[in-house]
């Protein structure tokens, strides 16, 4: 590794440690993601509780909650007290609007978010989090975990030179990026939205490397084949270093919840032809900024 790179990673992993009085926080890797245990997230959820809950949060960017029995009304509390809670687009039929079935059939041949993205950057006011329950895990009990990037440390570990280049631009992120090339359903409103390549967490002020290969088209300050060059190598970030990355494995009755702000996701879609069913609840997030 480079000297930058290695001052990037040690910035994060060398933090003190929180002292947490109402829950238990495990680091599922030093660079993002912990076991919250000690909560009940079928029960109303007290103010300190919360509140060491949203510390958790800003730390780990994603949070894994195990042996969770919840009804779609706790889900909904738990999201509303993040912020306001975001339509599913396109909107559910006969069904609740906040509500994303999570659900792979045996005839499925390719599962939703199977790509490495964070929810709704085609948005212009991209969302803050989501959470995902899942209930039902593959037989014979294994596949479909979720990967998650921490992508601080993305841009972190870029050398000062590609961050002087890319602190200064924006990039378009189109809705229909994501289909490539497969049917838009007719309901969908496909949205489309300019970010800084680069955006501040609203909360930590810390940057954050906003572009990904599902949703991101273009950087409009650069010729076509540039554009196409530094996208292709900013995507490869993630991929090409595993570090960045945790992995969650769920089991039945697994809750998470990440930040769609600093965070990459990617479903894995490794057990053809087995099922999988959840639910997913998200929370809208603001405008960003560079
Ligand atoms: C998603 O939100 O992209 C789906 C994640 C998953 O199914 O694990």
């Amino acid at each position: 590794m480079e000297q930058y790179e290695l001052d990037a990673v040690r910035r994060i992993t060398t933090k003190p440690a929180r002292d947490y009085r109402t829950l238990s926080v495990r680091g599922l890797t030093p660079i993002i993601g912990a076991e919250v245990s000690g909560l009940d997230l079928g029960a109303e959820l007290s103010e300190q509780q919360l509140a060491e809950l949203k510390t958790a949060f800003l730390d780990h960017h994603v949070l894994v909650f195990r042996d969770q029995v919840i009804t779609p009304h706790d889900h909904k509390r738990l999201a509303a007290a993040f912020g306001e809670l975001r339509p599913v687009n396109p909107p559910p039929k006969d069904a609740d609007p906040y509500i994303l079935e999570i659900s792979t059939s045996p005839e499925a041949t390719n599962v939703a978010g199977n790509g490495w993205h964070a929810d709704g950057t085609a948005d212009a006011e991209p969302s803050l989090g989501s959470i995902l329950y899942i209930t039902r895990i593959p037989e014979p009990g294994s596949g479909g975990d979720t990967l998650f990037a921490n992508m601080h440390l993305a841009y972190d570990m870029l050398s000062p030179t590609m961050k002087s280049l890319v602190d200064g631009l924006t990039a378009i992120h189109d809705g229909a990026v994501a289909f490539r090339g497969h049917p838009i359903p007719p309901d969908y409103e496909v949205p489309v939205s300019e970010h800084p390549l680069v955006v501040r967490h609203p909360e930590t002020d810390r940057k954050v490397l906003y572009v990904n290969p599902a949703y991101t088209s273009r950087i409009p300050q650069l010729s076509e084949d540039e554009s196409r060059a530094v996208l292709d190598m900013l995507f490869a970030m993630v991929p090409n270093r595993p570090m960045l990355a945790c992995r969650v494995r769920w089991e039945p009755n697994t809750v998470v919840f990440w930040d769609n702000r600093c965070v990459q996701h990617h479903a894995t879609y490794d057990y053809y032809p087995h099922t999988r069913y959840g639910q997913r609840v998200a929370i809208n997030g603001g405008p960003l900024k560079g």
